[in-house]
């Protein structure tokens, strides 16, 4: 079956590894099709986004090679500009391939990316900005047929924050005619991870980590090797698995500097954190006799992907809270889900109100997406008696072994 079966109420006591960033893992991906060569990435978690995501290079024609966590890819063999629509339709990030295959090859046809239901997700920006670079796209109902000569730097000067948009418009500008700004610009660390791997292959980036990009097109890259930085989502999961149940945990290679506002939050909630060389030693369920308040936003602010695993802290804590969700529409999904297991929770428009103290209790909830469905494991881990989260395919979207990284954790979990 395709679930997971949780025997809750247990403290967790052990330590794990925390695997590779999935999103950042994903846009480097589309980014070695700007490479004539073969590019070394480490740290690339065992996933099925990031699965997809070589059978879409290889459907391009790449050489993809899998040893461990170290994805070899060689494009020398690139050659078709369609993408099958079975990765492209189950996957948002195929999107990204769109400004490398312009690049790269000049033209790209895809149907519409897929991806979790966690709101409209449109790429008109994406779409809007490649345009102002030079780009003629037709678009109709299943898809998008893009075409340019050769891509032109320009100044994009953004609506609003978008992550995807920020890496494709990075991806179609790196070898462009000229210099791009980006503004505003995303800011999340995996922003600055692709921007690295970009450097590391003579890519000319200024002000990676800041909301203004500058970058000069060069007229080609070369093959790199790089090492994935750690996923702080999946860190933040285990963290807020540890403060619903108690216990002692160690997060071995969590990566603190891209977790402030996630560690604050816990601190602010009870949690005690120790900083180790190697990672953190989180400290459970000490919690706060405060209502918390929580609002998303794009980084450094508190990432909607920490959302619901924090709306499970929220509703075992004394007193519950308020969670403002300010980036995606539809990320109270889990909410039904985890009233069936006792929780207290009414949203209004884009805010949850969480009741605290509740008492869950195991039952057979449904996960609708990835991180609703790692924060469903969550509640079970915190709740007494048996829980069964079906539809595991959308957590294994993003958590390598989420069973046994939780049985290291001291978990009493099993595959269903
Ligand atoms: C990425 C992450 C996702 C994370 C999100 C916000 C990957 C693979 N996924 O998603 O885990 O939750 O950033 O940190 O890295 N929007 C538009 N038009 C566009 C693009 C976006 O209206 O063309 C809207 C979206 O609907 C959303 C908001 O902008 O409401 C932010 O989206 P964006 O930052 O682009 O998120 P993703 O790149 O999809």
């Amino acid at each position: 079956m395709d679930a997971i079966r949780i025997y809750g109420g247990n403290c967790l006591d052990g330590q794990t590894t925390i695997q590779g960033s999935k999103n950042a893992s994903l846009p480097i991906l589309a980014a070695t099709l700007l490479i004539n060569g073969t590019c070394e990435i480490e740290n690339c978690p065992n996933i099925s986004d990031v699965y997809h995501m070589q059978r879409l290079l290889e459907s391009l024609g790449c050489i993809v090679e899998r040893e461990g966590t170290l994805v070899r890819v060689n494009t020398e063999g690139l050659s078709e500009c369609d993408m099958p629509s079975d990765s492209v339709g189950v996957m948002r990030s195929s999107v990204m391939l769109v400004g490398a295959l312009l690049a790269r090859t000049g033209s790209v046809c895809m149907e519409y990316p897929g991806g979790c239901v966690i709101g409209a997700r449109p790429i008109d920006l994406h779409m809007r900005f490649l345009r102002q670079m030079g780009v003629v796209i037709e678009e109709n109902e299943a898809g998008l047929c893009a075409e340019v000569t050769r891509l032109k730097g320009a100044t994009l000067k953004l609506p609003f924050v978008s992550v995807g948009a920020t890496e494709n418009l990075i991806l179609a500008a790196v070898m462009a005619d000229g210099v791009t700004v980006i503004e505003p610009a995303a800011r999340e660390p995996e922003i600055q991870a692709l921007c690295e791997f970009l450097q590391y292959a003579g890519a000319q980036i200024e002000g990676s980590g800041t909301d203004r990009l500058v970058i000069h097109g060069v007229e080609r890259l070369a093959p790199v090797r790089y090492r994935v930085p750690s996923d702080r989502i999946v860190a933040g999961t285990y963290l807020s698995a540890c403060m619903c149940t108690g216990g002692r945990i160690f997060l071995r290679g969590a990566p603190v500097d891209h977790m402030e506002s996630v560690l604050s939050q816990a601190v602010m909630m009870g949690a005690a954190i120790e900083y180790e060389p190697d990672g953190i030693l989180v400290t459970g369920k000490d919690h706060e006799s405060i209502r918390h308040t929580v609002t998303t936003g794009c980084y450094p602010a508190f990432p909607t992907d920490m959302q619901s695993p924090f709306m499970v802290v929220m509703t075992v804590s004394e007193h519950g809270g308020c969670i403002e969700e300010t980036v995606f529409e539809n990320r109270f999904r889990i909410v039904p889900e985890l009233c069936k297991m006792g929780a207290d929770i009414t949203v209004h428009g884009n805010v949850a109100h969480v009741g605290g103290n509740s008492r869950l209790h195991g039952a057979i909830v449904h996960a609708a997406e990835l991180r609703g469905g790692a924060a469903l494991v969550v509640a079970a881990l915190a709740a007494e008696g048996t829980s069964i989260v079906t539809n595991r395919h959308y957590i294994d979207r993003g958590y390598e072994d989420i069973v046994l990284s939780l049985r290291e954790l001291g978990a009493d979990v099993e595959l269903a």
